[in-house]
Parts: C-alpha cells; structure tokens; sequence
C-alpha cells in the first residue's frame, strides 16, 4: 500500500513537472532586443558605415536603393527582428539615423573571428572581428544608459538596462577564418589545424557576453562555403572534386569540419554556462537546400551570381555587382541583367538574395534545424 501511494505521488509528481516543462516551453520569449554579432552574412549597414556604402543595386528588392547590406533586400538577421516584432536592427558604427531601442547589430562585412594579420586593402577582411565586436558592446553597454538616463530624444534610442539580460543574442560568423586561410593559399588540412583555435576565440566572445548578462544565445553554423562563386572561381578544384551540384567538395568538407567543431563548442558553452540558453542552428543545411534541391524551393539559378559579369559563374572579382563596365563604348552598371533575384539563391557571388534569405530563415523559425529543436521565439528556454 505504502508503495503504492508512493508510486502514485510519483506519476503524479512527474505529470506536474511534465507539463510544466510543456507550458514553459509554449510560452513566447517576448525577446525586447536583439544584438547580433557576425560577418556580411548578418551586416546592416557596419562596413558601409566605415568604409564605402555597398553600391546600388545593392538594396533594389526591398529598400529601392543602397541599404548598407551586401545583397539585394534583407538578410535572414531581417527577418529574425522582423518575426520577433522588432525593428531592423541598427548597425552600431552607424552614426546617422540609427535607433538602438530594440538593438544593435555589431555585425560587419568581412569580419572574421580572429583578428587577421593583413589590413582590408590587403586581403578584403574587415578589421572589425569578433573581438572588436566585443569591444564595441561592451562600451555601448554602460554608454547607451549614460545617453538614456540625460532622457528626452536619448531616451528614445537606447534600450532599456533591464532588456540586456532579456535580450537575443545571435551569432553568424565563421566563414571568413576559413576562406582567409584558404585566400593565403593554405591546404585544407592547414585550414582544420587552426579551426580549434578559431573556436576557442568565438567560445571565449560568448563568454564574455554572459558575463556582461547576456542568456539567451542564437548561433548559426557557417554555410557551404564550397558553392559560393567567389570561392570557386578563385580556388578552382579538380573535376573530381565538383559534387552533382556543382558545388566544391573540399571546402564543403571544411565548413562541416567547423561546424562539427562549433557544435561541440556549444555543448561545453552549456557545461560552463548553465544559466544560458544556447540555440546552435544549421544554417548550412538551409543553404545547402535551396542549392540541392532547387525545384522543391522554387530556385532556377542555384549558384551563378546574379548580380555580377562573365565567366562560368557570372563573377568576376574585378568587376563586382554595382562596378561599371563599358560595352560598345557605352556604360552598363554590372547588376542590371540581374532582372528577378527571386529565382537565384546567389546575389553577387559572395552574398544570397533576399529570397534564399527569406527562405533560410523559413526553414529555421520553428526550430526544425535546431539544436535543442526550439523555435526562434521560444529561444530562452533552456531543453538541455
Ligand atoms: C597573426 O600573427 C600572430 C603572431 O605571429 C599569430 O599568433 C596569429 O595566429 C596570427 N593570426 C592569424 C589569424 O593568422
Ligand atoms: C526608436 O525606435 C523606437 C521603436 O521603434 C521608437 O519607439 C522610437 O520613437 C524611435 N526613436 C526615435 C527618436 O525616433
Ligand atoms: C597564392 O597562389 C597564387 C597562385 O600560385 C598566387 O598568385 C598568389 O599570389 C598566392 N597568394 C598568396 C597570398 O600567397
């Protein structure tokens, strides 16, 4: 008898906890802000702040003009603030116009994890890598209440103290490491040897930002870097080594190597930081969707470049999406044969369109490329 009701206590018991577990788990995170840390694939508007807005046609989709990022329309950092109910996040280098009530996106162009060695005139990458996200932040954090706290219009463009630790905090960076070293002609193999230091940088980043508060993580993979124009025009591989999508084996092969890497740098993240929710999203099987199975997602040019001019790949890295070219002695802007991007996943050879964008990030709202399985919304409960 005595068992029994014990038995009894502990069905129940766990019937209570189970559907509290369900009810928590339902509940939206109502996330007040969002700030984002990343490369070109997540820049609003960073290295266009500091180095050269990116050109028109840059923008035509959506923003009918030059909008700070390098695609045509909204990336899927977009479409997260915009299914959250939130405004497009500000990039914080941005001196004009900018609103950081509900965030700001650290994010630039040609970032890289670990600071390179090599300047932009250089070698192309950005001098603002995550360490120097970091920096960024970690000054806005004190400063936004500071500017907030002298009230009237301030008070208007800072967030609140209290979202920070309510916030999202999303992550999109990676793939510049691996084609830096790539760019400076290194193997693969040399590529992989330097990966785990990479990590530890990136694990060192999200760390920090807990410490500062932060508690709910979003962090995406890198892509398949393998597809993208501007790799494989500048690295071409031996015919053996092309997949039946047209798509470089190897380098695929390295960003998966990263990604394993990354997947694992969260489950230690979690170990280390049981206060936080972590969300590690495969951002690359989204990509490598759209290019694999065009049809299923309505894609008619799955690699070539919309925006861009000549060779195999519609590329040409000296004459990029916005540059001018003289055809018969007449100007032609690059780009404006790029009719409908709706129908292309690749932008200007390095970038997606807006709609592979918007398709990505359909893909990985609620959850199903996730890891734990929770949607985008419900992000800030912890299932591990
Ligand atoms: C830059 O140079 C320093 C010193 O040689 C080295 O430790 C570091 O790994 C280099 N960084 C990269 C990204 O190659
Ligand atoms: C900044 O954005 C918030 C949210 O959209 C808005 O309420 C606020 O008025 C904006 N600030 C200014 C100065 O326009
Ligand atoms: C890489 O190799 C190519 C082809 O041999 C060469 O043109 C280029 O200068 C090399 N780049 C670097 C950074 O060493």
């Amino acid at each position: 008898m005595e068992s029994h009701s014990s038995t009894i206590l502990a069905v129940l018991t766990l019937l209570v906890s189970l559907s509290a577990v369900s009810l928590a788990s339902t509940n939206s995170c109502n996330f007040p802000a969002v700030f984002n840390f990343g490369d070109s694939n997540s820049d609003t508007g960073g290295l266009s702040a500091v180095f050269g807005q990116a050109r028109s046609p840059h923008g035509e989709s959506f923003f009918h003009g030059p909008a700070g990022r390098y695609c045509d329309g909204r990336l899927v950092i977009d479409f997260i603030a915009k299914s959250l109910g939130l405004p497009y996040l500000s990039a914080y280098l941005d001196s004009v116009g900018s609103n950081f009530t509900h965030g700001a996106n650290f994010a630039t162009a040609g970032s890289t994890i670990r600071p390179q060695n090599t300047t932009i005139q250089q070698s192309g990458f950005s001098p603002i890598s995550l360490n120097v996200q970091y920096n960024e932040f970690y000054d806005f954090l004190p400063r936004s209440q500071v500017a907030r706290n002298r009230g009237g219009v301030f008070a208007q463009l800072m967030p609140k103290a209290e979202d920070f630790s309510r916030a999202l905090y999303t992550f999109d960076i990676g793939q510049n490491d691996l084609t830096a070293g790539l760019f400076l002609n290194m193997s693969v193999a040399q590529v992989k040897a330097f990966v785990p230091d990479v990590l530890d940088n990136f694990k060192d980043v999200v760390k920090y930002v807990h410490s500062q508060g932060g508690r709910f993580f979003w962090i995406h993979n890198t892509g398949p870097v393998g597809c993208l124009p501007y790799v494989l025009d500048r690295l071409p591989v031996l015919p053996s080594e092309v997949d039946r999508h047209g798509c470089a084996t190897p380098f695929n092969e390295l960003a998966q190597f990263f990604n394993r890497g990354l997947k694992h740098a969260v489950v230690q993240l979690r170990k280390e930081l049981p206060s936080a929710a972590i969300t590690y999203v495969d951002v690359y099987k989204a990509k490598f969707n759209l290019i694999s199975q065009p049809q299923k997602h309505g894609v008619k040019e799955p690699i070539r470049a919309c925006c861009g001019h000549g060779g195999k790949y519609n590329f040409n890295p000296h004459l990029g999406c916005g540059g001018k070219i003289k055809v018969h002695g007449k100007e032609i802007l690059v780009g404006k044969s790029c009719k409908d991007p709706s129908v292309w996943v690749n932008w200007d050879g390095v970038h997606y369109t807006q709609a592979a964008n918007k398709k990505i990030f359909d893909q990985i709202v609620d959850g199903s490329f996730s890891n734990p399985p929770v949607p985008l919304k419900m992000a800030c409960h912890k299932h591990h």
